[in-house]
């Protein structure tokens, strides 16, 4: 597991944990105010028979380790589209993956209180909110599930007239910011994110060529190396199996058709939320948008926004510092800013 501590004078544990988390349906990053930042795959892992317990020698698994071992494992992945599904079998992996960020945060030191605050998809009619708060109910001291783009306008200081655009696998998250805790009218959510191109890339490449082998993982592992929307900097080659042999093909437009699907619905709703704002401030909010999380990484898309946003009344936008983590990062500023008496009344 790639886990990543900051340098720190030695620390015992002791006094209070602050943890902020960003539970993602592809991955949930973790920051502690220990200096432990790092993040997991959202998958939980119980063994298929005894066999598989007795050789894995352990009852649940998590993350890449369930990944690596998924042959002797019933897999759950808790979060689709950005909801968390209710089956209890599902829920209780939900809860099995937030207990064991909370000891990945603490980092094998005891506290004498932990207080977490988890940043969910914005969800307009807050069931999802809800379900995840039951769930994360009695893990730690007290937690907190708050919505998740709210999280990374914490983490860049975005918090007044801005509009945050968080672009995960399962769901686009935005999120209208205007000096306050947000509320529902803020929030709108799309589920065509990371997921729906990695669709998009398979269907395409599979059309033009016909026959080829190939995976959701491959497909995926594309994306990430070469996503791209307006024009390619360079062509899009990848190593396709056709006919039982390798060969190096082309999929340049097909990369861009995918990766551009997504972006008129979220420009569509980046507008509405701005045509729905107090007239006196949607300039200031229209000049002030950020994208973050892992989809916010393809090439040429704040310029590509701003050209569709251009037929729309214009718009300004830029990319946050550090898209993957900037949620669980602002989830934890949250959690160390907020006044002791929200604490105990939780
Ligand atoms: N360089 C990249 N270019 C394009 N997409 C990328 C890149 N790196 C990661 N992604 C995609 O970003 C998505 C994951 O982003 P993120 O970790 O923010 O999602 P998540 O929080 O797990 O999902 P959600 O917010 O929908 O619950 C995946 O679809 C992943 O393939
Ligand atoms: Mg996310």
């Amino acid at each position: 597991m790639p886990k990543k501590k900051e340098d720190k004078k030695e620390d015992k544990g002791g006094g209070t944990l602050y943890v902020g988390i960003d539970f993602g349906t592809s991955r949930t990053c973790i920051s502690a105010s220990n200096g432990v930042r790092t993040f997991i795959d959202t998958v939980v892992g119980y063994p298929k028979d005894m066999i598989a317990a007795k050789f894995l020698g352990k009852e649940i698994l998590f993350g890449e380790d369930a990944l690596k071992n998924k042959l002797a494992l019933t897999l759950y992945r808790p979060l689709e589209e950005g909801v968390i599904k209710t089956t209890p079998k599902d829920k209780e992996a939900a809860r099995e993956l937030i207990k064991y960020c909370m000891e990945i945060a603490k980092d094998k030191k005891e506290y004498d209180k932990i207080f977490a605050i988890i940043g969910a998809p914005a969800q307009t009619d807050h069931v999802n909110k809800q379900a995840l708060q039951e769930v994360a109910d009695g893990i730690v001291d007290a937690t907190m599930v708050v919505s998740e783009p709210f999280t990374v306008a914490y983490s860049v200081d975005a918090l007044n007239n801005s509009m945050i655009v968080d672009i995960g696998a399962g769901t686009v998250d935005l999120c209208r910011m205007h000096g306050t805790f947000p509320d529902e009218s803020d929030e709108l959510s799309s589920d065509l994110a990371g997921d729906y191109i990695d669709d998009q890339i398979l269907d395409l490449v599979s059309k033009r060529y016909k026959g080829a082998q190939i995976t959701k993982n491959q497909v995926q592992d594309w994306k990430e190396k070469y996503a791209f929307v307006g024009s390619a900097k360079e062509p899009v080659t990848v190593e396709l199996h056709l006919d039982g042999k390798l060969n190096v093909c082309d999929i340049t437009p097909e990369m861009g058709k995918a990766c551009e699907s997504i972006v008129p619905p979220i420009v569509d709703k980046v507008h509405q939320l701005i045509a729905s704002f107090d007239p006196e401030f949607q300039e200031d909010l229209r000049q002030n948008i950020v994208v973050a999380g892992g989809g916010s990484q393809i090439a040429g898309l704040s310029e590509f926004m701003e050209t569709l946003l251009d037929e729309k009344g214009g718009g300004r936008v830029t990319v946050a510092d550090d898209p993957l983590y900037a949620g669980s990062e602002g989830a934890l500023k949250l959690a160390q800013e907020m006044p002791a008496e929200y604490w105990t009344q939780l």
